[in-house]
């Protein structure tokens, strides 16, 4: 039987892991045959969404972009995870009914560690005022509902959190079951 396509939405703010997530279970996926892509927010922004800001309304046109493409590449088999903020419920769920196979995925990690991490030096501006509509510091995050997963990488390992996924995935069919050691 063919591969059965699916979209993994990694949603949460900036820093909390969403990309690293997203390169690790790229390998786990790959390791067990499956073909991934990867659609990730700094890299569409560079591309397809060259030119949009961060309004709500440039956002949501870089969701629907994202999404777009998603259904395009899941319809062929393809294992595709998105690594976005889509901070805002309404669009996410929009594309969520359009896609139909989306696992999302909510990353969460305590606002106090990513502004000690702060891997890209964005929350000291943001908090400084340097950047306006920051995502968590002056701009809102919406949380999922009811997301499949919630990871918090406050306090989880990579690993655990891929496990998690993988994990979900199988659950709802998308992925073959490990095999019994
Ligand atoms: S989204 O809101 O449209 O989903 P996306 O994930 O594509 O955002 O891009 C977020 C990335 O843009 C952040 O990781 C950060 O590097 C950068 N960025 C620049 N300005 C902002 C801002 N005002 N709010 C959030 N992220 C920003």
């Amino acid at each position: 039987m063919r591969d059965q396509g699916v979209t993994v939405w990694l949603t949460g703010l900036s820093g909390a892991g969403k990309s690293t997530i997203a390169t690790a279970l790229t390998g786990e996926l790959r390791r067990r045959g499956r073909a991934v892509e990867v659609l990730d927010g700094d890299v569409i922004r560079e591309n397809l969404s060259k030119g949009l800001g961060f309004s709500k309304e440039d956002r949501d046109t870089n969701i629907r972009r994202i999404g777009f493409v998603a259904e395009l590449l899941a319809r062929h088999g393809v294992i595709v995870i998105v690594a976005a903020i889509s901070p805002y419920r309404e669009v996410r769920d929009e594309v969520r009914a359009r896609v139909g196979d989306f696992v999302e995925v909510h990353v969460r990690c305590v606002l106090e560690e990513l502004v000690r991490r702060d891997v890209k030096g964005l929350y000291h501006k943001a908090l400084a005022g340097e950047i306006t509509n920051f995502t968590g510091i002056s701009d809102p995050y919406e949380e999922p509902l009811s997301p499949e997963v919630v990871i918090d990488t406050t306090d989880e390992t990579l690993a655990d959190s891929v496990a998690r996924v993988i994990g979900a995935l199988q659950r709802a069919g998308y992925l073959e079951e490990d095999l019994a050691a």
